[in-house]
């Protein structure tokens, strides 16, 4: 498939019209353009940057693979609908990676892909595959090495993600930052490795400073948290989500860094499977010396089924914080009315409930509902400590321990 196809010539003359006709280099199209993507047997990260910034709709067809080589800043989009029916794929370069995958502050991440701008739609069917398994069989060898996120949605406004497969992640599947009104519907992810070593840190998607986001209808298979809602995520529904080897649906974690306050709004988690997980819904906020402070406000897990799920429900308010530190300088993060009904299935161990807060009325508002989970052969115990639970099922718990 060497050389420049006759439709990639012509999505080329396209782009320069459009732009040239513009009189600018700006992104916004009067007319819809239709333009239809082939392999070069190159670097296709060109052809798909010049397609997407001339074009109303690039369409990548079933059987052709688009092999990316370097980095895809596709931000200040206006109107693009990306119809992938067949493959995008990161080629597996590190070195390349590791130098020039674009930087994103939040935890030193770094990503293969930006996508921003208003009115953006990637669909198809098809597939977008990270090549993880070189990235996995790297890691043990450097332990800082930076794998990049697949795709990062960026500084955007109106937003679908629909009937996509994502396979194969260095590192999370999706971040979205600093974006409203964004959608992803119909998605499977799934991270596999075909070697001994690990999918380490293959989160499916992290929400931050973000509004009204919705993740819905979902397969995933991972390695990591299924859905983050990290720093400054407001107005978030997750629903009928099926997650299978993650860490949880998780709050956080929260309040890591010092003079940063970060919230966590209006959450909906609704109508949940979760299987061979290490956690269910869950709430993680640092505490110790100079760390951060937080509001975690208004959130809802309901209807989750979990089945063999290490914790099914978790507040910890010590994360990765030490005992000790964490006695002597408690969470800064304060967690209001948090909803957790009907919570059903097994737990992989005994413990299959702990609700741990931090002293003074740091929680409050926390109910727990319908609550019907059981250890390995129904041995089931419910654990919590520093607040005060309301619900039907609060008498599971037992009185929290104060310390
Ligand atoms: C991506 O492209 C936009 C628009 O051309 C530019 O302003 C921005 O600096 C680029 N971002 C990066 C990280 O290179
Ligand atoms: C990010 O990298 C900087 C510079 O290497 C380092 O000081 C900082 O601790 C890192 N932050 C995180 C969250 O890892
Ligand atoms: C959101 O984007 C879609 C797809 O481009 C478009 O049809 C719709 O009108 C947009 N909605 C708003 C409110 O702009
Ligand atoms: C990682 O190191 C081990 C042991 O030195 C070596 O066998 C393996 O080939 C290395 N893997 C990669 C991907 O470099
Ligand atoms: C490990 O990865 C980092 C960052 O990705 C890179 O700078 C460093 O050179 C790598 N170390 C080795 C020993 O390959
Ligand atoms: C739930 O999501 C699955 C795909 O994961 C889909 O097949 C099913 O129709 C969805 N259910 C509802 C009620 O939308
Ligand atoms: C993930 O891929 C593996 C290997 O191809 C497959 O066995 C498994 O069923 C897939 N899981 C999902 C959820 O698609
Ligand atoms: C679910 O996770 C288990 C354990 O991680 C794995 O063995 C299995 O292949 C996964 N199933 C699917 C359908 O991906
Ligand atoms: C979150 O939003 C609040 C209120 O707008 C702001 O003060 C804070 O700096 C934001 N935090 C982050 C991590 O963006
Ligand atoms: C949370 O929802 C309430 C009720 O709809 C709304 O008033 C409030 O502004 C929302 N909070 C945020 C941060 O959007
Ligand atoms: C709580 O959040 C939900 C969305 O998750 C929203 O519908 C509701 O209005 C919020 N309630 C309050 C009191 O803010
Ligand atoms: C949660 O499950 C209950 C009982 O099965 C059902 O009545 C309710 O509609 C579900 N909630 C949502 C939001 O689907």
């Amino acid at each position: 498939m060497g050389g420049l196809s006759l439709l990639s010539n012509l999505v080329f003359l396209l782009t320069l019209l459009v732009i040239s006709e513009a009189g600018t280099t700006s992104r916004k199209r009067d007319a819809d353009v239709s333009c239809i993507l082939t392999a070069s047997g190159n670097d296709d990260a060109p052809q798909f940057l010049a397609a997407a910034a001339g074009c109303s709709t690039v369409t990548i067809p079933t059987g052709t693979t688009l092999d990316i080589q370097t980095r895809l800043n596709m931000t200040g989009m206006s109107n693009l609908n990306i119809n992938l029916q067949g493959t995008i794929r990161f080629n597996p370069d590190i070195p390349y990676w590791t130098g020039n995958a674009f930087f994103i502050p939040f935890q030193n991440s770094t990503t293969f892909w930006l996508l921003g701008g208003e009115n953006i739609v990637l669909n198809g069917g098809g597939t977008v595959d990270g090549a993880g398994q070189a990235w996995y069989d790297a890691l043990p060898n450097n332990s800082t090495l930076l794998r990049p996120i697949i795709m990062t949605l960026n500084q955007c406004t109106n937003a679908t993600v629909e009937n996509i497969q994502m396979i194969n992640s260095p590192n999370w599947f999706n971040l979205v930052n600093e974006c409203n009104d964004v959608t992803f519907n119909d998605i499977t992810l799934n991270a596999t490795s075909t070697s001994e070593n690990f999918i380490a840190n293959t989160d499916g998607w992290d929400i931050y400073r973000s509004d009204s986001v919705t993740i819905k209808n979902s397969v995933i298979n991972n390695g990591d948290d299924c859905v983050s809602f990290k720093p400054n995520s407001t107005n978030v529904l997750v629903s009928n989500i099926s997650c299978n080897g993650s860490h949880g649906i998780s709050v956080g974690s929260l309040g890591q860094f010092a003079g940063v306050f970060d919230i966590v709004q209006n959450v909906t988690a609704v109508n949940i499977k979760m299987t061979n997980s290490g956690n269910g819904p869950r709430i993680k906020a640092w505490a110790g010396e100079g760390v951060g402070s937080g509001l975690v406000q208004n959130i809802t897990f309901q209807n989750f089924t979990v089945s063999n799920v290490d914790l099914a429900i978790t507040i910890d308010q010590c994360y990765e914080t030490s005992t000790a530190a964490c006695a002597e300088f408690p969470s800064n993060v304060i967690i209001q009315d948090v909803f957790y009904d009907n919570i059903s299935g097994a737990g992989a161990e005994s413990e299959v409930a702990s609700l741990d807060c931090s002293p003074d009325g740091r929680c409050s508002n926390i109910s727990v509902n319908n609550l019907d989970l059981t250890g390995p052969g129904g041995d089931t115990s419910f654990e919590c400590q520093n607040v005060v639970l309301t619900g039907n099922s609060a008498s599971l718990f037992g009185t929290c321990t104060a310390t």
